[in-house]
């Protein structure tokens, strides 16, 4: 979680513009939330480890990397298999330094330690669900799409047109 409050000066604002530009470059229609204060608050210094535990597009996981160039890692983690792609896609440039991982963030703790991230500065977790993910119909995350899925990992569990059409009311009543 963003911890700290300390400004990281002029190079911040420089690094926010080049992460804007790029966002206009790659498959991604989602614009990271508060993105100036989440780099602030997470206080990133260059040489830092932090994990961006649900890295989406990879918006906020650009910024963590250019804002500790040159050497910064950044351990990212997403459920969802097509977000780290367009992930992978954007922090590419940044090389060895973004390691991606296709996951949950209730695995963050095993990851970390596996990936040597045990001692991290900073880590962030933007929950909910991005743009493109309510934009691909296909994903069923919107009741104008045309089959209710709502997974996350669709390479596991059930789509929720399964399980509005197989749960009794008081096991439909639990899951919510
Ligand atoms: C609001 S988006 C994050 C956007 C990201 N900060 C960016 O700059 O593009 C939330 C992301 O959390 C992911 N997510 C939801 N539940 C998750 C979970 N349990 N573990 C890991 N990722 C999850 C979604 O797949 C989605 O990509």
């Amino acid at each position: 979680m963003p911890q700290a409050t300390r400004s990281t000066g002029p190079s911040l604002a420089s690094s926010w513009a080049a992460t804007r530009k790029a966002q206009f470059t790659v498959a991604t229609e989602h614009v990271p939330v508060l993105f100036q204060q989440t780099l602030q608050a997470l206080a990133i210094r260059p040489g830092g480890l932090y994990v961006d535990g649900t890295c989406g597009g990879g918006g906020h996981a650009a910024g963590i990397l250019e804002a500790s160039s040159p050497d910064g890692r950044l351990l990212a983690l997403d459920a969802d298999p097509a977000a780290l792609e367009r992930a992978r896609a954007r922090l590419e440039p940044f090389g060895a330094r973004a390691l991606l991982v296709h996951c949950s963030f209730a695995e963050l703790g095993h990851e970390a330690r596996e990936h040597g991230f045990g001692a991290v500065d900073g880590i962030l977790l933007d929950l909910g669900l991005s743009s493109d993910q309510l934009a691909d119909s296909a994903r069923g995350f919107s009741f104008a799409s045309a089959g209710l899925d709502m997974r996350f990992d669709s390479t596991q569990g059930q789509p929720a047109s399964s399980l509005v059409n197989e749960l009794d009311a008081k096991e439909l009543a639990d899951l919510l």
